[in-house]
This record gives structure tokens, sequence and C-alpha cells, in this order.
């Protein structure tokens, strides 16, 4: 598109140019690339090429290839990747008040938790980033998590005593399963399947995608399709970069993301049941469809979270979800 315009500042052999001459964003993330976000990152680093004839090239690493949760956020404020895009709970090391997406049935639907990250409390939480060098450019969908263990299937909160639970690393996921007397352990996403397999745990929560993807169905008897909190991505470049690419550059970024992030909404939801499909007809793992009561008996265990999330960081983040927004 900008390549064939006469305004921009590209040069226009970009064939001829070398490595150091184009501009070139490293994208590192760590799940396989036919997820959803595997998918959108793909597609992201194909559009850019295209409107830019080549001479913007996003090179992207899948798979934890070259860093692993944790790792990739460090190596995006050193510089040495450009672009990263770790579910909302990991980016909770920086910025703990992201941790309000975590929070058990706060969302019901993608649109619910779309809202809230580009509505005014998802402002101030990207501000907080930004003042932290690190530049949020979009939010990108993956789907609800589900719990799976293999010991039995989950449908009372009594169910989850003493269950060992591999977690994203952060506070309220960790304090959910505490919550209920199970224990919970922070391990990177390469370590969820050996962790499983190996028995040192035998829980954990994630998307039909993630399950799928990772062979996690493989080694977990039971699964219980609960909805219970949202897995999305933030999107984010190092904020130095950012400020130092050109104006135009910038807008094809940017223009490229939002037709990305607009595909793997609607992408996302068919990779999860298509994921869905195949656990179901894979006959390998029980499947339990948590029902309407239980959910309420879930939901009132967790309660404790939202005052414990109120009195770290305020009400304002609380007050502002979907499910308590009517009252105020
Ligand atoms: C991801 O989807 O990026 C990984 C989620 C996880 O660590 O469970």
């Amino acid at each position: 598109m900008l390549a064939s315009c006469q305004q921009h500042s590209y040069p226009v052999d970009h064939e001829q140019l070398s490595e150091e001459e184009r501009i070139v964003i490293r994208f590192s993330h760590v799940v396989g690339e036919d997820t959803p976000k595997g998918l959108a990152s793909r597609k992201f680093a194909e559009l850019v090429k295209e409107r830019t004839d080549g001479y913007v090239e996003v090179q992207v690493f899948p798979n934890s290839f070259l860093y692993k949760d944790g790792e990739e956020i460090s190596a995006l404020l050193d510089g040495d990747v450009q672009m990263i895009a770790p579910s909302t709970s990991k980016i909770t090391t920086v910025i703990p008040e992201w941790q309000i997406i975590d929070l058990p049935f706060a969302f019901e639907t993608k649109e619910e938790v779309r809202e809230y990250v580009e509505g005014p409390v998802g402002e101030v939480l990207k501000n907080k980033l930004k003042a932290e060098g690190i530049y949020p450019l979009a939010f990108w969908y993956n789907g609800f998590k589900q719990m799976t263990n293999n010991r039995e299937p989950l449908k009372h909160p009594d169910d989850f005593q003493d269950l060992r639970f591999r977690i994203m690393s952060s506070e309220v996921l960790y304090e959910q399963f505490d919550l209920l007397g199970a224990e919970a352990r922070v391990e990177t996403f390469d370590q969820v399947f050996p962790v499983l397999n190996n028995e040192e745990l035998n829980a954990q929560e994630n998307t039909f995608s993630n399950i799928v993807n990772k062979n996690i169905h493989t080694v977990q008897d039971y699964m219980t399709v609960s909805n219970h909190g949202y897995l999305g991505y933030l999107v984010l470049m190092n904020g130095e970069f950012w400020q130092n690419l050109p104006d135009e550059v910038q807008i094809v970024i940017l223009d490229a993301l939002d037709e990305v992030t607009e595909w793997v909404k609607e992408l996302a939801e068919e990779v999860n049941e298509d994921a869905y499909q195949e656990l179901m007809d894979c006959r390998c793992i029980e499947i339990h469809e948590l029902t309407d009561e239980e959910k309420q008996l879930w939901e009132d265990a967790f309660l404790p979270l939202y005052t414990s999330f109120e009195q770290r960081y305020g009400e304002l983040y609380i007050n502002h979800l979907p499910k308590f927004k009517m009252d105020h």
C-alpha cells in the first residue's frame, strides 16, 4: 500500500537492502503456530511486509523458541526483542493491577473483556505499562479457560482440595486455588506438559486450543467446562523502539494490528470450538459441563478474591467490571 505511494520515506528498492538497512521487528511468543496467537502474529507479519513492500520485516519466533514466559518480558525491556504478546495474567509481574482480568467469573463474554480493556480502566492500565517503557498496541483474543485434572470431575468447590495446579504468574490465580484448598505453582507454558506428564502437578486451567495444542488432554483424565476466566493477550512493543519508528511505519503497524485484531476475534472462537470438538471426539478425557447451580457455588466460593483485590488495588477496578457496573 504505502510502498507504492510517493509520500513515504522508505527506500524504494528494498530488495537491495541488508537487514541493517531494513526495519526488523523480532516478535517472540510462547505458543504454537496453529493457536489464535500463533496465527495472528503470522498474519500481522505478512500484512506489514506486504504494506511496506518488505521494508519492515516482522520476524516471528513462536513456541518459546527465543524466550520463555517472564524471560520474554525482560527481553522486551532490554530491547533484545521488539514485540511480545503475553497473556494479561503474565504482565501482572510488571503491573499487578492487570490481575483484574484474572478474577474468576468477572466476564461472561469476550466482548465484555474487550470493552473493559478498551475502556477507561484499560486506558489507565495501559498508561501504567507505558510508564514502564512498554507500549501496548492491541488486545488479542484466545478464549475462556477450563479446568483439567487427573483425579476426579470438578463440580463442587470442595473437589479442588489438595489438587496441585500449574498456574500462570498471577497472585489472583494463586489465590483462586489456595482459597479452595488446592496447591498452585507457577510454571512457564513450555513446562505445562512435562510437569503434568511426570505427575509433579496433576491439574491446570487453560483454553481448549491451548489444551489441544500442548497435548494436555493426553495427560489429564477430567475436564470441567467452566469458562471461569478469560485468556487474552496484550500485544506489546518496546516503548523506545516504538517512539523511534517513522510515523508512516507506526501507521502501517497500527492499521495492520486493527485488521488482525478483528480477524483473530472470530478466528479464536473457531479454533477453540474445533479444539473442544476434538476433545469430545478423542474420548480420552472425561468432560463435565458446569451446571448453573454448580457455577453459582463456584462464584460464591471465589467472592473473597474480589474483596482482597479491592483492598490491595482499590475499588475503581472492581466497580467497572460489567457485573457490578449497573450498580454505580
Ligand atoms: C499463552 O496462551 O500464551 C500461554 C498461556 C499459558 O501460559 O497457560
